[in-house]
């Protein structure tokens, strides 16, 4: 225990199970077949996904690097903010370059990772407080779809959404997470934004299908854990991972496609799921962004952008908000 760390759980194993069930009644029992990506994220997901981080092919991670090495000295200074939140913080690998500009302009007092994985959450958190000895972390166990409205309140916040994890929303559902941002926010408090941007669709494609099978697998993932929590019986083997672009919605699609005939069975709701051979799940859209695009969305949902900045290359962007009345 160290009384510089706090973690809230606001979503427990059995909570966590019920909105599972839900999600897979909802997406397997109706076609076109879909999951939604939190799942993902399970212990073993979570670490799969930092292996994606460091491929080659992925560029999003350290492009957004070096957008966040070039601007997080002038964030602190523009912000003078004393607590930077998190969403989707997983690793809090890239948070370090926001917190140590913080730490470096002496304004650093408290970090709020949001994470629907305890299990990275923890491990995170027990780092930054070996590597920052003033630093209080208040970690928060808890789905940003329906949990936004539980961060702490100090009135003097940053709210970081790193990792292009806003483009795993299309259009409706993103319009609305916005939205809640805005509202769990003041008049005045601070979203720092990553967003990757439209670019050549071969390197996009193969960022998101990598010849070792990394992203394969983290894919692939999310039929273990229905397995596991649900009872379910996919036979992930004759599941296989699809990346394409959608040049209509400039986004990529994660599949997973069946290779053969199947009828899987999910007990715990009582679900008998048919597949033919080539009959897929939608598991993610990765969207992809442009300068004038997501500055409108931020508008629409209640932000003025004041700041942005990009890799060297032009490949990933962070943009700098504030919450207006
Ligand atoms: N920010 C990190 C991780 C990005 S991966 C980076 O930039 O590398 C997306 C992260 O968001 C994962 O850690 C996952 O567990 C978390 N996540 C995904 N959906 C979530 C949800 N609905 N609520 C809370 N966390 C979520
Ligand atoms: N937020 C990440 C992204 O959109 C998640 C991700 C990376 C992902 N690679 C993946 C999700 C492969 C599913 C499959 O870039």
């Amino acid at each position: 225990m160290n009384d510089r760390l706090t973690v809230e759980v606001h979503l427990g194993h059995d909570e966590l199970a019920a909105s599972l069930r839900a999600d897979v009644r909802h997406g397997l029992g109706s076609r076109p077949y879909s999951l939604p990506p939190k799942w993902f994220y399970d212990a073993a997901g979570s670490e799969l996904f930092d292996q994606i981080t460091t491929l080659a092919e992925y560029y999003p991670t350290e492009a957004e690097r070096a957008a966040l090495t070039g601007c997080a000295a002038e964030v602190a200074r523009t912000t003078g903010v004393g607590t930077v939140v998190e969403l989707g913080s997983g690793s809090s690998d890239k948070t370090r370059v926001l917190l140590d500009a913080f730490d470096r302009a002496g304004q650093l007092r408290r970090y709020v990772p949001f994470d629907v994985s305890e299990s990275a959450l923890r491990a995170a958190g027990d780092g930054l407080l070996a590597r920052y000895p003033d630093l209080r972390v208040h970690g928060l166990v808890g789905d940003f779809d329906r949990h936004l409205g539980r961060l702490p309140d100090d009135g003097n916040r940053l709210l970081a959404f790193l990792g292009g994890t806003i483009g795993n929303y299309p259009p409706v559902p993103r319009a609305r997470l916005l939205g809640q941002m805005a509202a769990a926010l003041r008049t005045g408090e601070w979203l720092l934004l990553g967003t990757d941007l439209v670019k050549d669709p071969i390197r996009l494609v193969a960022a998101y299908d990598d010849p070792g099978g990394v992203t394969a697998a983290f894919n692939l993932n999310v039929l273990r854990v229905v397995n596991r929590e649900l009872g379910a019986d996919f036979d992930v083997d004759s599941f296989r991972h699809v990346a394409r672009w959608d040049a209509g919605s400039e986004w990529i699609e994660m599949r997973l496609r069946a290779e053969r005939a199947m009828t899987v069975r999910v007990p715990a709701i009582g679900l008998e799921v048919p597949f033919a051979p080539g009959d897929e799940v939608l598991t993610e859209v990765s969207a992809k962004f442009r300068r004038d695009g997501i500055t409108g969305e931020l508008t629409d949902a209640g932000f003025e952008v004041v700041g942005w900045w990009t890799d060297p290359a032009g490949d990933f962007a962070l943009s700098l908000s504030r919450r207006v009345a």
